[in-house]
């Protein structure tokens, strides 16, 4: 067995790239003492999703008091940590500066280095976090409201992207399908729930690409299938409660269907049993069930974080800044924050790209 990578003792994590601000303190990379998450649902609930200027607004308001509250559940005062780990992107901009801002100034008070990190890096973090059997080389789904792809994930590499989203993520899919059956925001959890009660068979939605060979992913055509379905019936108005479960319950069962024929077809391509999920999706009841019948039938295991390590956190951010520090890996206090960066790249770390 390799011996695990190296990681540095006390890192805060600070993670502000979309709806969350997120603290949380972490020892040795996988010990967690704190994770501390203040949720914007309700800024973002009258809108139907996420308004990027309310939400680096709410996120300027709350910051100082999410990370004090992450040392103090800790027990571990500003001085006594080793580094600082934020994210840099990919994320809202607007968002994302007020966790940088916070973190370098931060770094600058306890002379601390400050380490940037790949949100999607973040998510397949917490995947080890969580499982310690889980080793490189492994498969890396990162299922979440802005991302849809597969990983390789490798021990000594970045991790190599095998296939994305052609158009939307898949949690943006069930944000737009809660809106369309009047769920509210946000959405997975409301259209997972509400399904519970449907059936799966009622509508025979589209299965996204399922007869294309390859790995990438495609979530509107699916999408304007639900909104047709809806339309037909007269709007979410005039649906009853069991008509808006049936067409939950058949769009889930789709979207879930589509992810695992890419998994299976991802883990025999590459010669993989081990399969990570990651990203506010894997939260989704059905498709941690499928996996894992799918896997007790074809050989292979998936892991999931636990639920709370599934949705935007700073405990995956500071598990992954650990590494990087014990790698002797940190940047300057002029570190930019990025909108899209495809993982692997470090856009903070060198020219902007
Ligand atoms: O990873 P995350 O918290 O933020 C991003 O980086 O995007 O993922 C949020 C996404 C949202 O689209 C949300 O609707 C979806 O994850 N989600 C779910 C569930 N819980 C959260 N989707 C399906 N089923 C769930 N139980
Ligand atoms: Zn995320």
């Amino acid at each position: 067995m390799k011996p695990s990578a190296p990681v540095a003792g006390l890192v805060l994590g600070i993670e502000s790239s979309c709806d969350e601000m997120a603290a949380a303190v972490v020892r040795s990379g996988r010990e967690v003492l704190s994770n501390v998450v203040a949720s914007q649902n309700e800024v973002h609930a009258p809108y139907g999703g996420v308004v990027p200027e309310l939400a680096s607004r709410d996120h300027a308001r709350v910051v100082s008091g999410v990370v004090e509250a992450a040392l103090a559940e800790a027990g571990v005062a500003p001085e006594a940590l080793d580094g600082i780990a934020v994210t840099a992107g990919p994320g809202l901009v607007g968002s994302l500066l007020v966790g940088l801002s916070f973190a370098k100034a931060l770094a600058y008070r306890v002379g601390r280095p400050l380490v940037a990190v790949h949100h999607l890096a973040g998510h397949l973090a917490a995947a080890e976090l969580a499982d310690e059997s889980l080793m490189p080389p492994y498969l890396g789904l990162v299922v979440s409201g802005g991302h849809t792809a597969l990983y390789r994930v490798e021990a000594e590499a970045e991790p190599g992207l095998l296939g994305q989203t052609l158009d939307d993520a898949v949690g943006e899919a069930f944000d737009k399908v809660a809106k369309l059956l009047g769920l509210g925001f946000p959405g997975g959890p409301a259209v997972s729930r509400a399904a519970e009660a449907g059936d799966p068979a009622a509508v025979a939605f589209p299965r996204p690409m399922a007869k294309k060979p390859g790995l990438d992913f495609s979530y509107s055509g699916l999408k304007t299938a639900v909104a047709l379905e809806v339309q037909r019936r007269g709007g979410a108005d005039a649906m009853s409660a069991g008509e808006v479960a049936d067409v939950a319950a058949s769009f889930e069962a789709a979207a879930v269907e589509s992810l695992l024929v890419r998994a299976r077809r991802a883990l025999s391509a590459e010669g993989l049993d081990r399969i990570a999920v990651v990203g506010g999706v894997a939260a989704n009841r059905r498709l941690r069930a499928e996996l894992a019948t799918a896997g007790e039938r074809d050989g292979f295991r998936p892991s999931f974080p636990p639920i709370a390590l599934c949705t935007d956190n700073a405990v995956m951010i500071a598990a992954a800044g650990a590494r990087l520090l014990a790698r002797g890996v940190s940047d300057g206090l002029s570190v930019g924050a990025f909108s899209r960066v495809p993982v692997g790249e470090a856009p903070w770390r060198g020219a902007p790209a």
